[in-house]
């Protein structure tokens, strides 16, 4: 059968099924969480050594109606299809035309949603200027905090609209998305709200988080013991609010010296915790706040950031690796480089503890505008010496157990959604090794192809 692709819909609205052979390589992502020195077992099927591309026990991928009915040899998968009913005829063959095939691209840390740019602080820090010195002074969080506030609904989900598909084009697929540019119980549930809208519309799955405690607005700062008491507005008003809306599936804190400490952090999230929330933290991003010891204490999904944990907040955090619920070390280098600061976070570190690591691009206006998931795969292997396997599955399946979707998305296994990336490239290797290409071609979103680059 030959292939029909329309835009936006199925590979051909006429059948349920879409099969996808030719790759050169099939990198499944099959068997869960990677850690230690599994965290870049990529469970490979790979063409040449199964004869060629060609040949009938070659890598395949079948979909049925959005969800992976199959994954491995052409001839076995196509035999299993035709045992459980399943009519070939009904399957369009998608040709991956030699390019490696990946689970589309999860990003576990972004905050998608806000007003305004703040391409002048780029300026400032080349001058010389701290993160948080802006933010003291006004400007940073805050100033993005005034513009969020004064935009309309439809005006934030105009640009997440825009920004998703920016992802999507790169190739990912599902997206977690923080408020936190409200810091007010209206706008952040406005915010998430956007989120969740944006997520029912698709193509692109957002998962919405609640970040009330990202900074202490303006109103607040002119208080005595301001901080204090907006650490009890969040508790007390936003999260009852963000809790009755149920839109938000987990809770972050901005746990840092200078914003929230551990304490504090520890509050908001026991409160979230209470109201079935799952909890998150950006952790010691700028300086050792105890937040990577919270992230392990509250059992966190995620701790994110990492760029200067203690030693035994990678000890705790290794410590729940072996639990059921590891908490995931979500990096994102992209931040640390447009920061402009000089060492990444202990990626290695982490690996070598065997806590399992994630990648984010941690979308924001502020220190990091990129919404280019494959090029923090780059800066992963150059900053942090990951390797591209390991990165691959830090933007997969450990990035889909970041934001607790993995049930659903992260790997090609039978029963997940049909979420695939065909790649112009002809091993894993060379995604992020072509710095900042374009190089998804073909970007399915349970089973329906969202952006082809090529005719
Ligand atoms: O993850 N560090 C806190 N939050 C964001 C930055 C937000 C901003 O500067 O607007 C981050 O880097
Ligand atoms: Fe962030």
């Amino acid at each position: 059968m030959t292939l029909r692709l329309i835009e936006g819909g199925r590979a051909n609205a006429d059948a349920p099924g879409l099969l996808i052979h030719g790759a050169s390589q099939i990198a499944t992502l099959a068997g869960g969480l990677r850690r230690g020195s599994a965290q870049g077992e990529l469970a490979l099927l790979d063409a040449e050594e199964a004869g060629g591309p060609g040949s009938p026990s070659a890598p395949v991928v079948a979909c049925w109606e959005g969800r992976i009915v199959g994954v491995g040899p052409r001839d076995r998968v196509e035999q299993g299809l035709e045992m459980s009913g399943y009519a070939l005829s009904r399957f369009v063959r998608l040709d991956a035309d030699g390019g490696v095939v990946t689970p589309g691209l999860v990003d576990p840390h972004t905050h998608l949603l806000f007003a305004g740019t703040r391409e002048n602080e780029l300026v400032l820090r080349q001058r010389g200027a701290g993160y948080m010195d802006i933010l003291a002074a006004g400007g940073g969080i805050l100033s993005t905090v005034e513009a969020t506030r004064r935009a309309s609904t439809e005006k934030l989900a105009q640009h997440g609209r825009r920004w998703l598909d920016e992802m999507s084009r790169h190739g990912v697929t599902t997206v977690e998305a923080k408020s936190g540019y409200g810091l007010d119980l209206s706008t952040e549930l406005r915010l998430l709200q956007v989120a969740y809208d944006l997520g029912q519309e698709g193509p692109v799955d957002v998962v919405p988080t609640f970040l009330g405690a990202h900074a202490v607005p303006a109103e607040y700062r002119s208080r005595p013991q301001g901080t204090e008491a907006y650490v009890r507005h969040v508790i007390e008003e936003q999260l009852p609010g963000v809790a009755a809306q149920g839109r938000a599936r987990s809770c972050d804190v901005f746990c840092e010296q200078g914003v929230f400490t551990a304490d504090q952090s520890r509050r908001i999230l026991t409160a979230a915790a209470s109201y079935g929330l799952a909890v998150r933290l950006h952790a010691d991003e700028l300086a050792p706040s105890g937040g990577a010891e919270l992230a392990a204490e509250l059992g966190a999904l995620s701790a994110d950031h990492l760029h200067t944990p203690s030693d035994e907040g990678i000890a705790a955090m290794a410590a729940t690796a072996a639990g059921p619920t590891p908490t995931v070390a979500t990096l994102l280098p992209a931040t640390t480089w447009f920061l402009m600061t000089d060492e990444a976070a202990p990626a290695r570190r982490f690996i070598d503890a065997g806590v399992p690591v994630a990648l984010g691009t941690d979308f924001n206006p502020g220190t990091s505008p990129t919404p280019n998931l494959p090029l923090v795969m780059t800066v992963a292997c150059l900053a942090m010496k990951l390797s591209p396997a390991e990165t691959l599955a830090a933007v997969t399946i450990n990035a889909a157990h970041a934001v607790g979707v993995a049930d659903q998305v992260g790997s090609l296994e039978n029963g997940k959604s049909a979420d695939i990336v065909i790649w112009r490239a002809s091993t894993v290797t060379q995604i992020p090794y072509w710095v900042g290409a374009d190089l998804a071609d073909v970007v399915i979103k349970k089973g329906r192809v969202i952006h082809r680059r090529t005719a």
